[in-house]
């Protein structure tokens, strides 16, 4: 991916004198492919849009043609943390599981995207401990637009007295004091925060930009 990169740049910086396509070669193996092996980990109340986030970051790596993997908290519930509960106990367990599930991924170079409430501030750090290149991100939105929103009606329920360990209404939630993206989808738009979000993955070299559009680029030029 990056050598296509450094080819592209090389072109639009040399592109007036011939260049042979072992030049090509020699230029690539000088710059390092982006890291692949990280993990970005949503954390927010339900509802508060760290599926949403996921998936559109998921869409752009897609585009970009990068192996990662969504892993969603729904989902893993479905499958792998079938029978855990919602106690701090189990939930825990689950966020426990999703952090080796997401290290091994990376360990063979496919980035982790994680989207779980992950309510407790301990537990997060344990999981970014085994995570070497580890980015949380604090989906945060206040409650009332929350209970607005009620995207699977669980907010009136819990309110009404009938779910118990409901993070941030019957049960805790540790929002992150420092976390390493914060976006709030009460105030920005989920392309917004997408945004906040690409540019900060950018910041730290784990993405570049997408051959195509540097091809586009260069055309231009
Ligand atoms: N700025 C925004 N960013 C993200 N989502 C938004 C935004 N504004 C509105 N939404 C909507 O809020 C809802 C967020 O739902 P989503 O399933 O992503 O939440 P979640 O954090 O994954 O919840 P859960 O923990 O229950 O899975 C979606 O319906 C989404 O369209
Ligand atoms: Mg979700």
């Amino acid at each position: 991916m990056v050598f296509s990169r450094c080819y592209c740049y090389e072109i639009s910086v040399f592109r007036r004198y011939p260049v042979k396509t072992l030049d090509f070669e020699v230029v690539g193996s000088q710059y390092p492919a982006p890291p692949r092996d990280w993990t970005i980990w949503f954390t927010g109340l339900s509802g508060s849009g760290k599926s949403t986030l996921a998936q559109a970051l998921a869409g752009r790596l897609q585009r970009y043609g990068l192996p990662h993997e969504l892993l969603d908290g729904d989902v893993i519930r479905e499958g792998i943390c079938r029978g855990l509960g919602f106690s701090k106990a189990d939930r825990d367990e689950n966020i426990r599981r999703i952090g080796c599930i997401a290290r091994l991924l990376n360990r063979h170079n496919v980035i982790s995207i994680v989207a779980a409430i992950s309510p407790y501030q301990k537990t997060r750090a344990e999981v970014r401990k085994i995570i070497p290149k580890f980015l949380e991100v604090h989906v945060d939105c206040p409650l009332e637009t929350l209970v607005h929103r009620d995207v699977k009606g669980l907010y009136h329920r819990a309110l009404a007295g009938q779910i118990e360990h409901f993070s941030g209404i019957s049960d805790p939630y540790e929002a992150p004091s420092h976390p390493d993206v914060y976006v709030n989808s009460g105030k920005q738009t989920a392309e917004e925060s997408l945004k906040v979000i690409v540019r900060k993955i950018e910041e730290l070299g784990w993405l570049s930009t997408p051959v195509i559009e540097e091809k586009v680029a260069v055309a231009a030029l």
